[in-house]
């Protein structure tokens, strides 16, 4: 009977618009179709009414529905909402170009779920240079919403066990994984409500987009394999990006919570949680020889950093062929740090380049005009006492760095100890040379 009902309602929302072709298993909806909308849980969403189209979803895991997920998103561009209900499962096993959108909601209730076949990703991907970083997908054009209560799946797992024992920085690595979700030449897309799991790698890479913003998302990964754990899933990256924005978003991973990369402006961050992660980092930057790299305009604000490598960093390259740069204009005020190794930390010699080399190629990225202001609770006590540590490379400039407010202690013993090497200037709490720390 309610079956009946639902296909009469779809006979005669769909009547309406006999000339458009409609695959099978799909819909669209005129906006004015309140009772259909609302039956599929597309009506009273944040956003109003709108065309809205729907696709037939997968039986199962290898059901690939990347074309009808295509096709749908060509129906809902300029002005619709492609719609992935609740409890239904999209698995997409293709690259998807989505370069091409302007005016379009994607509302994801179900799960939107990537195939593991590894031979076809590694063989059929984006490639980004930057880091050697593949995609499944990238999205692009103008005025992008994606909503939901759903899940986007990178279905980790085969990927983790996979790459185990691997480096991604290796030069040698050509075992390449993908990003769950990337944007190229995206102006003003946002993200909201959804969870982003088990992405192979990072779980968002921004390239050459603007005005990018996700607000309470939630982020995971976790492998059931304790020999071959996540790996480099970082929160959030960007590469040529001005306004990144990220709001009320709970992130429970092994790598970076959130780390803008090159060229990356008018960052706002506020109510971030971060768990086991590498920390809230701005870098890293200068990687690449002779390339001028900056990451300027930073407001990070009540962040709680928990169990993690770090807390509030700041990370450049030094070595042979590296590059130069700026990090300019950067405040955290009201972070929370427990248990983590390095609570704040500047680091200019990132990665595993050892010191010799970074004392005969000292890094050439300043740190200019920087605030950590209420930064408080413990270390882990892995660095003793040390729960600050700024040290400054030789060939750069550190200066208007100013700590307020640092209530951080360690667990190795009191008083806690603040390294500054190489700041020009007062930094504005008391600071020891490294030379002279209890470590
Ligand atoms: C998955 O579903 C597709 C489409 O119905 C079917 O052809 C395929 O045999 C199914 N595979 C498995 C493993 O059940
Ligand atoms: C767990 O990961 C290891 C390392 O990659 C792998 O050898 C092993 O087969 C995996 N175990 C399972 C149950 O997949
Ligand atoms: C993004 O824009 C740049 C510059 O206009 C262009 O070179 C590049 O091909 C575009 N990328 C995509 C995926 O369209
Ligand atoms: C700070 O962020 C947490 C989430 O981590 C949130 O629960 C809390 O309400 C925020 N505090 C303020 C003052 O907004
Ligand atoms: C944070 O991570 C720890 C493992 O380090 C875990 O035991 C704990 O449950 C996590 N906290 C939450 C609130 O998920
Ligand atoms: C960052 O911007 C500078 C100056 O515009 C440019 O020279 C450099 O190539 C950019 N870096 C990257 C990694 O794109
Ligand atoms: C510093 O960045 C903030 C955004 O966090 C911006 O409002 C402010 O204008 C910047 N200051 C300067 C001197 O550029
Ligand atoms: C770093 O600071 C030095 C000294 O002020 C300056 O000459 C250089 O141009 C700065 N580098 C960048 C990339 O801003
Ligand atoms: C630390 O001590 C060594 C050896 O005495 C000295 O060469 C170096 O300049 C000192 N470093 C700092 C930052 O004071």
């Amino acid at each position: 009977m309610k079956l009946l009902a639902i296909a009469a309602l779809f006979a005669g929302a769909v009547s309406g618009l006999a000339t458009s072709h409609v695959i099978p298993g799909a819909h669209i909806i005129p906006a004015k179709e309140t009772n259909v909308l609302r039956k599929l849980g597309a009506h009273g969403q944040k956003y109003p009414d709108r065309r809205t189209v729907t696709i037939r979803s997968s039986k199962n895991d290898t059901d690939d529905i990347s074309d009808d997920f295509l096709w749908g998103i060509k129906k809902a561009n300029h002005g619709g909402r492609l719609l992935l209900q609740k409890h239904k499962k999209y698995v997409i096993g293709k690259k998807l170009d989505l370069t091409f959108l302007d005016n379009i909601e994607v509302q994801l209730d179900g799960e939107l779920k990537f195939t593991d076949d590894i031979d076809y990703w590694q063989a059929n991907n984006f490639y980004y240079s930057f880091q050697k970083s593949i995609t499944f997908w990238r999205w692009g054009g103008k005025n992008i919403k994606i909503f939901g209560h759903g899940t986007l799946n990178g279905n980790g797992q085969a990927w983790y066990d996979a790459f185990s024992g691997a480096e991604i920085l290796d030069p040698d690595n050509t075992f390449y994984r993908p990003i769950l979700f990337l944007t190229e030449n995206a102006t003003g897309i946002s993200v909201e409500g959804i969870t982003q799991l088990n992405s192979p790698c990072w779980t968002n890479f921004f390239v050459q987009s603007k005005d990018v913003s996700f607000d309470n998302v939630f982020i995971n990964a976790y492998s059931t394999n304790i020999s071959s754990l996540p790996k480099n899933t970082d929160g959030f990256d960007s590469l040529n990006v001005d306004g990144l924005s990220v709001t009320n978003t709970r992130i429970d991973i092994g790598d970076d919570c959130f780390s803008p990369k090159p060229n990356t402006s008018n960052i706002f961050v506020q109510n971030l949680w971060c768990n086991n992660t590498h920390g809230v980092s701005m870098g890293s930057i200068g990687q690449y020889a002779g390339q001028l790299d900056y990451i300027e305009h930073a407001y990070i604000e009540n962040v709680t950093l928990l169990n993690g490598q770090n807390g509030a960093r700041l990370k450049a390259w030094a070595g042979q062929d590296v590059g130069y740069g700026r990090i300019n204009n950067i405040t955290y005020r009201n972070i929370h740090i427990e248990n983590t190794d390095a609570p704040v930390v500047l680091d200019q010699c990132y990665f595993n380049v050892d010191a010799e080399e970074c004392a005969a190629y000292p890094s050439a990225v300043n740190f200019t005009n920087i605030v950590f202001d209420n930064i408080y609770g413990t270390s882990s006590g892995k660095n003793k006492k040390v729960v600050v540590d700024l040290t400054c490379s030789p060939n750069a400039v550190c200066s208007n760095i100013k700590l307020s407010n640092i209530d951080l202690t360690s667990p190795a013993g009191s008083p806690p100890e603040i390294v500054c090497d190489g700041i020009q200037g007062d930094i504005g709490v008391d600071c020891i040379s490294s030379n002279s720390t209890s470590s």
